[in-house]
Parts: C-alpha cells; sequence; structure tokens
C-alpha cells in the first residue's frame, strides 16, 4: 500500500471488532457531539440478539427496578413519555404479539450480564476511536439498551443527554436528528428543564421538521445521535429491535450549570447559559456541586 493512499475507515476505527464510519474517520471525529453521522456495525447476525433473546433479557430486566419499561397505543411526535398506558399483560406475551400490539418495549443495563458487556466493549473501542483522545476523556459509563417495537410505531420528538448510537439489528426506521447546537430546535429553556425538572423537556416545534436531517436505518445501519440533538422516529412495515449504545458526556459540568439556570429562572432571573461567562459556570457549577455533597452527607447521616 502507498503511504499516500487513504487509510480506509474500516481499517482506521477498531479492526477487532467490526464496527466502522461509513464517512472517512477523521470527517466523524469532527462530526462526533456537532452533527449526526453514519457507521456500520457487526451486531445484525448475533445471536444475542435474536427476539428470542431479547425476550430473555426482558424478563431478566424485569426483576430490576426501572430497568424495564413497556407501553402501547398510538403516540403521535407531538407526545411525551407516559402519554399511552402501559400494556395490560406479561412482556413476553406482549413481545408474542409485537406484530399488532402498538407497542414499545425497551430494556436497560443488558450489560449486567457479561456477554452483552463484551458486546458494549467493542462498541466502546468503536466510539473512543472515533471520537479521539480529547472527547474520549469526557465520555464515561457506557450502557446497552434494546427497543422491540411494532410496525409503523413512532417515537416521539425529544432529546437526551447522553451522547447516542442508534443501532438498527432488525426491520427498518426511519430517523430525524436536529442539529444540537440550534437553540430554536433545542431551547436553553428546554435544556434547563430537562436537567432541572424531567427527562421530557424537549417538546415538538414546526421548525423540526424543517431543518432535521433524515436517515433511513437498516439491519448492520448505525447513527450518531449528539447530546441535545433533538431526534424522532417511525418504522418501517416489520418489526424493529434497535439498540442504543450511549455514554454519558460532561463538559463545563453543563448539567450542572443549567440545573442551576433552571432555578434562577424560577426565580425571575434570565441566566446566561453555560460557556459565555467562565466565572458564572464555575460559580453554578461549584454550588451546585456543594449542594449535591451536602444533599449526600445528610442522607448518610439520616441513615437512608
Ligand atoms: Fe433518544
Amino acid at each position: 500500500m502507498s503511504l499516500t493512499q487513504p487509510i480506509d475507515a474500516a481499517d482506521a476505527a477498531s479492526p477487532q471488532t467490526g464496527w466502522r464510519t461509513v464517512e472517512p474517520i477523521e470527517v466523524c471525529r469532527a462530526a462526533m457531539q456537532r452533527r449526526p453521522f453514519l457507521a456500520k456495525h457487526p451486531l445484525a447476525e448475533h445471536p444475542l440478539f435474536t427476539v428470542e433473546a431479547l425476550t430473555r433479557v426482558a424478563e431478566a430486566a424485569a426483576k430490576r427496578p426501572g430497568d424495564l419499561w413497556a407501553d402501547a397505543g398510538d403516540l403521535s411526535l407531538t407526545d411525551k413519555w407516559g402519554s399511552v398506558p402501559e400494556p395490560d399483560m406479561p412482556i413476553p406475551q406482549l413481545i408474542d404479539r409485537i406484530e399488532t400490539a402498538g407497542a414499545w418495549i425497551v430494556m436497560k443495563h443488558m450489560e449486567v450480564d457479561p456477554r452483552y458487556q463484551e458486546v458494549l466493549d467493542g462498541y466502546e473501542r468503536f466510539a473512543r476511536e472515533v471520537a479521539g483522545p480529547e472527547l474520549s476523556s469526557r465520555l464515561s459509563s457506557a450502557e446497552m439498551l434494546a427497543f422491540v417495537t411494532s410496525p409503523r410505531r413512532k417515537t416521539p420528538y425529544h432529546f437526551d443527554a447522553e451522547m447516542n448510537f442508534i443501532v438498527q439489528i432488525h426491520g427498518g426506521k426511519d430517523v430525524w436528528v436536529c442539529d444540537p447546537n440550534d437553540r430554536s430546535v433545542t431551547t436553553e429553556r428546554e435544556i434547563e428543564e430537562y436537567y432541572g425538572k424531567t427527562i421530557s423537556a424537549g417538546t415538538y416545534k414546526k421548525r423540526a421538521e424543517e431543518v432535521a436531517q433524515k436517515f433511513t436505518l437498516l439491519p448492520g445501519d448505525a447513527l450518531h445521535v449528539p447530546s441535545h440533538g433533538a431526534h424522532w422516529v417511525q418504522n418501517h412495515d416489520g418489526i424493529s429491535v434497535t439498540l442504543s449504545l450511549n455514554m454519558e458526556y460532561s463538559h463545563w459540568r453543563c448539567a450542572d450549570i443549567y440545573f442551576a439556570n433552571y432555578h434562577l429562572r424560577r426565580l425571575g432571573l434570565s441566566p446566561r447559559a453555560p460557556g459565555r461567562s467562565w466565572a458564572a459556570d464555575v460559580a453554578k457549577g461549584a454550588t451546585v456541586g456543594t449542594m449535591r455533597v451536602a444533599k449526600q452527607a445528610a442522607k448518610r447521616a439520616l441513615g437512608r
């Protein structure tokens, strides 16, 4: 090979894991946490991600508080989490009827099983290699979630704090993703509310549909969704199995500053967004950090 020949992205990004970027890795490194981009993954045929295997995962997740969620009903893009009822049947039965149930089943923290942790490790090596040393140092706590969803089912408009890859295993879906830094879509107040009050703070707006990028995911495709990038999903005609492989992202104590701003705004003030004033950011971060430590100490003292 000539030394001037471009390095193939598949070789550059985690050759042992089978993950690769579609665009050159340098392009994706510059885009990570700034805009969505596509990747390829090796998990579509993996025996740990068949519907049968995931039924067992769901049964195990049901025994851990908060690690299994299901709902069934017709949702629109503008709905919020929890706006359709939980199904009145056991999860294995719901999965059996997934073709017609209009259901959305999510199982969290699959990595508690070492077999899934090994798969997650492969993803994490890839994600850190794409991120590069600087961004990688701000990523932590990789997590694996699986979504088993009915044909045509929608996932409403929302945004997340985590850096995410949506990984399509079975079936197809369309995903729309917005620029995470477009504050006319993901507004400062929504981000403040996300960290201060509810993870359902993202509110649909017509402009999001005008500016979002649309991606079609089929088995073998993965899509990077940056933190705070509003997104929504529409399944194709078949059952869909999708993973969310995400990592926590810390930058300038972002969550603490938004938490402080949420409460300052409730007091009638107009707080500055993170990044506008170093001194204000440090003060807010220190205050919230101190409050957290004090709260933890009080809990320990009270034996809770
Ligand atoms: Fe999401």
